[in-house]
This record gives structure tokens, sequence and C-alpha cells, in this order.
């Protein structure tokens, strides 16, 4: 990579983590990230979820098709599976031939569209016997659903009761821990033992490195600060960073970007996720260049992610300036519209 105070050169990036959704949607977000990104891990929470592999195949098709409408067929959408108490091994090995890319795990109740989520992990053991047989990594919104545990704290008691023993159950299950927000999660993924092979990492998004808790309450209620698991205290934003910048590859770019109409965001019981794919490299550079860490920001974005999946790098390369970008107010959505992450203000680095 080539950094200097105005400009960046780095191997395009792939975003490891990115809901799109479907029909009028997916046609207005998808050219936000294939402007930016090569390849991204396309979440499978749609209406009714994407749990089988016909309907991913299907799923993929109707991305192909508006990819090509846009030009930018050069985009790979890869494929995930929504995991469920029912989900079987033989499925498994299906979406692994079928060259699907990973499975998610949402537990039941845990975020937007997770209703048909993972009730009790122990139904799914079979899946996951399978998937750490064939090399087939699982996803995971980390956080427990029980409504008695305060709602900071339960990415952090997800570990102890979830990941840990899951890690033991499955010492060669190769696994994400998805948009981390705790200091916790950034130490138990950087300290964990995973003996030779390299079975954990973790994807960090953008709003959780550039914002703390406050950002929810600032002046007002900011629903558009609203994701999940929700931002946390400056503490764990700055250990975040910290690790995200650090060069550690179990660290890598998954923006979530999640996109919700304007008014199911401004309402009395809106819904969760930050619109951030408009300018996520942006966002991104001025996270690491906070720091002074912007040598960092290829590993995180271009290495790391690709080799964790197995997959090759990228070879083309793309360039940041460091030019302010000014977010429009709303984005067209649809037969409505969106409020992209930054709106209505200006974010320092943007795509040449
Ligand atoms: O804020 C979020 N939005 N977090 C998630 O886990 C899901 C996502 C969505 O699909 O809207
Ligand atoms: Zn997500």
């Amino acid at each position: 990579m080539t950094t200097s105070p105005t400009q960046i050169q780095i191997i395009q990036p792939d975003d490891w983590h990115l809901h799109i959704r479907d029909g009028e949607v997916m046609k207005d977000v998808l050219a936000d990230t294939a402007r930016q990104f090569a390849r991204a891990i396309i979440m499978p929470n749609l209406k009714p979820p994407v749990t089988t592999v016909e309907l991913a195949k299907a799923y993929r098709a109707r991305i192909q098709s508006q990819l090509k409408i846009l030009g930018a067929d050069h985009f790979t959408p890869l494929m995930t599976l929504y995991l469920t108490d029912n989900t079987s091994a033989d499925e498994v090995r299906k979406a692994k031939a079928e060259g699907i890319t990973a499975f998610k795990l949402y537990p039941a109740g845990a975020t937007t569209n997770s209703d048909a989520g993972v009730s009790n992990l122990k139904c799914c053991y079979s899946a996951l016997e399978a998937m750490q047989e064939v090399g087939m990594p699982l996803l995971v919104h980390g956080e427990v659903t029980d409504s008695e545990i305060d709602i900071f704290d339960r990415e952090a008691v997800f570990i102890d009761k979830v990941l840990d023993p899951v890690r033991k159950d499955f010492p060669a299950l190769k696994m994400v821990f998805e948009h981390i927000t705790t200091s916790q999660a950034a130490h138990y993924v950087r300290d964990a033992n995973t003996g030779e092979k390299h079975t954990l990492a973790a994807t960090i998004t953008p709003q959780h490195l550039l914002m703390n808790r406050n950002a929810i309450f600032t002046g007002g209620i900011r629903p558009h600060h609203y994701c999940l698991p929700v931002l946390k205290r400056e503490e764990h934003r700055l250990a975040l960073l910290e690790v995200a910048t650090s060069g550690n590859p179990r660290f890598f770019l998954g923006t979530d970007s999640a996109p919700h109409s304007k008014a199911a965001k401004e309402t009395s019981c809106g819904c969760a996720g930050c619109y951030s794919a408009f300018n996520a490299l942006g966002l991104y550079a001025e996270a690491f260049e906070s720091v002074g860490k912007l040598d960092k920001l290829e590993g995180f974005a271009s290495f790391f992610g690709p080799d964790f999946y197995s997959l090759p790098r990228n070879t083309q390369k793309i360039t940041l300036l460091k030019q302010a970008q000014s977010i429009p107010h709303e984005l067209p959505l649809g037969d409505a519209t969106i409020v992209p992450l930054r709106a209505g203000e200006t974010i320092a680095w943007s795509l040449a």
C-alpha cells in the first residue's frame, strides 16, 4: 500500500458483513457497496429467512441480475444460510458443495428478523458437527436474548454463556464473532487460544469504531445511531479501535450496513441498524487516521478477511483521497427514503 497525508492506495477491500435485503430496497443499496468493495458476505435475515441452499441460490440469482443492471457484475456476493433449530447436517454438506460461504447464528429474538433464529444451540449440534467437519464457518450474532440481562451486558454474557462453551465443544469450528462492541469481546478474540489453526475472528463496524453510546442521546434521541449490538461506553470504543488498528489478522472489516427506511427508524419503536454503505471506506479511514494508523487499514480491510475465509485476496487497487465528502440528508430506498450514517455532515475521506 502507499499512504500520504492526502491519499491512500490499497488493494480493494471486501465487506465481510452486509445486509442488502431484497426487491426494491436491494436495488437501491447494492450500488453503494459495489462501488467500494469487490465482495461482501450477504446476511440471510430476510423475511422469510434464507434457511436453505435453494433459497440462497435464488437470492444470489436476484442479486446477480441486479448487479448486471447496475453494470457492476465484477462484484461477488458471498452467500450465507440462516441457522435454525432444524438445520440438518445434510443441509450443511449440501451448502458446502454448492458454494455457500457460511452459516449465520441469530439467537432467536436478538435483532431484526431473528424470530426464526436458534432457541437453543444444543438443537444445532449435529449441524455444527458437520460445519466443523467440512470447514464451513459459523458467523455469530453474539448477544444473549434474556430480557433480564441489561442490554449493555448482553455481548459480554454471551461470551461466557454461549461462545466459550461452543468453542470448547467444537475446537476446530471456524467462527466469526460479528460486529463486536465491547472490550470483553475484543480481548476474548485477541487472546483466544486457537491452537495452530486460526479458528476465531471478529468483524468490526465503522459506527463502533467512531461512536460511543452518547451518540444515541446527543441533544435528543438519535434513532439513526441505534443498532444492535448497541453502541457502548467510550472505553469499549477505544478497545475496538486498538485491536482493529493493531495489525492483528483476527480482526477485519464488516460494516453491518443495515438499511431501514427513514419512517421505520423515526418512530415510537424504531428498527436497529445504521446505513453506513454510502461511504463506508471513508468512515473506516477516518477511524484509522484518528489514531495515526492509516498504514494498518489495508490489512484490516483487504487481507485478513479473505485469509480467514481461505479465499484469494483481491488484486485490483483503489485510492482513497483526503477530500471531504458531503453526505446527503436522505437517499432513495424503494418507494421510501433512507438516512445514511453522517447524513447532512461530511466524511473526511472518499473514494477517488
Ligand atoms: O443493527 C442491526 N441491524 N443489527 C443486526 O444485528 C441486524 C441488522 C438488521 O438486519 O437490520
Ligand atoms: Zn448484521
